[in-house]
């Protein structure tokens, strides 16, 4: 049996009458890495904030390691939480901030040659030991974050919560950060909740992904899970780069749809026929010649992204629809191009966005 380091069960938040968290149930494996992904205000910080003690479910009941941490007090919960500002104390030596969470245990300030000792290996795991003497405005961005990760990591807790760690970087920097967190998280393998807004972000270092929206998880899987199979136009449009595009369409039953003038077939369930919905057709998943869901259109507008191009597509009541050409360069505005689908990557979703028909 897989071993559960966290559940939320049927977990909601309220400020005064504002639902912030709706019904979350969510399990997390030790040694998960779970990312939260969603927009602002989805609700991503205040499912850390309930997991660590800083706000109060409203109703439903939360648990580290099998056991109720509902009523139990923040400094207990043995869960250690990094945030975006790094919250690091400006007058404190990287080794005095390090140290900072172990003041609370009474019994270990006594012993000076093991708090040397933890203060030394968090360093080392994040790769500062010889930063320890200097102060935290004499750091770097990337510096800084790993001081953050290291005052997390002292207390060796059973739990890691980061909320956004990483938006403070350069992109270069980030990426090495995401790099480096990967790693460390191997290492340690200890559960993880990481919060992100970064579709890419998430994709690239999650175990699982629960895509978050006005409080609500939306589908939890996966990276591949919820790319290649998302539950609703919300997840569908939220992961994926360029943008899904979405079109109006009308079911003509046995897996095929009308969208304009152009005849789908798909692998999901389309309902009865007649039915209206909302076919998704990702630009990367275009094939750039004739096959056998073809869409056919007239280039209106092309971005040259160095490897590839997206060419935006019109034709008659369809318009603005983005394709991927691999390689690409010599299209030209005004032309007519096709492009074809496997029915695997024609998506299915009801027409009001909510959800699909299989
Ligand atoms: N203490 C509070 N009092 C009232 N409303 C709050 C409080 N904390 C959060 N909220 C509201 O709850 C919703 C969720 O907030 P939360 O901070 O969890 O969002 P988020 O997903 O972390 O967003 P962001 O990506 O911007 O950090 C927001 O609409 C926010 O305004
Ligand atoms: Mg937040």
């Amino acid at each position: 049996m897989t071993e559960i380091a966290i559940e939320f069960r049927s977990v909601f938040k309220k400020f005064d009458d504002f639902v912030a968290i709706r019904n979350l149930n969510l399990l997390i494996r030790k040694q998960e890495f779970l990312v939260l992904l969603g927009p602002s205000g989805c609700g991503k910080s205040t499912i850390l904030n309930l997991l660590a003690g800083i706000e109060d479910p409203t109703s439903g009941e939360i648990f580290v390691n099998g056991k109720l941490v509902n009523y139990l007090l923040p400094r207990y919960r043995n869960v250690a939480m990094v945030f975006q500002s790094y919250a690091l104390y400006p007058h404190m030596t990287v080794a005095k901030n390090i140290e900072y969470p172990l003041k609370s245990d009474k019994g270990l300030s006594r012993n000076r040659d093991k708090i040397t000792k933890m203060i030394a290996q968090a360093a080392e795991l994040v790769d500062i030991t010889d930063q320890l003497s200097k102060k935290p405005p004499a750091l770097s961005g990337g510096q800084r974050q790993r001081v953050a990760l290291a005052r997390a990591l002292v207390r060796d807790p059973e739990v890691f919560l980061m909320d956004e760690p990483l938006s403070n970087l350069d992109a270069q920097l980030r990426d090495t950060m995401r790099y480096h967190l990967i790693n460390l998280h191997r290492k340690i393998g200890k559960a993880t909740i990481y919060v992100t807004h970064d579709q890419q972000e998430a994709m690239t270092m999650a175990d699982r992904i629960v895509v978050m929206n006005e409080g609500s998880a939306q589908q939890i899987g996966t990276p591949l899970e919820i790319y290649n199979s998302p539950v609703n136009k919300f997840v569908a449009g939220f992961v994926g780069h360029p943008r899904m595009n979405f079109l109006p369409g009308k079911s003509l039953g046995n897996r095929s749809v009308q969208v304009g003038e152009f005849k789908l077939t798909s692998s999901r369930d389309t309902g009865q026929k007649g039915t209206p919905l909302v076919v998704g057709l990702r630009p990367t998943d275009a094939k750039s010649k004739k096959g056998y869901n073809n869409v056919e259109g007239k280039i209106t507008a092309r971005e040259f992204t160095g490897t590839d191009t997206i060419l935006t597509l019109s034709s008659g009541s369809i318009e603005g629809v983005r394709f991927r050409h691999i390689g690409g360069g010599s299209d030209i505005e005004g032309d007519t191009a096709c492009f074809s689908y496997a029915p695997e990557n024609v998506h299915i979703f009801n027409e009001d966005g909510k959800g699909r028909f299989s």
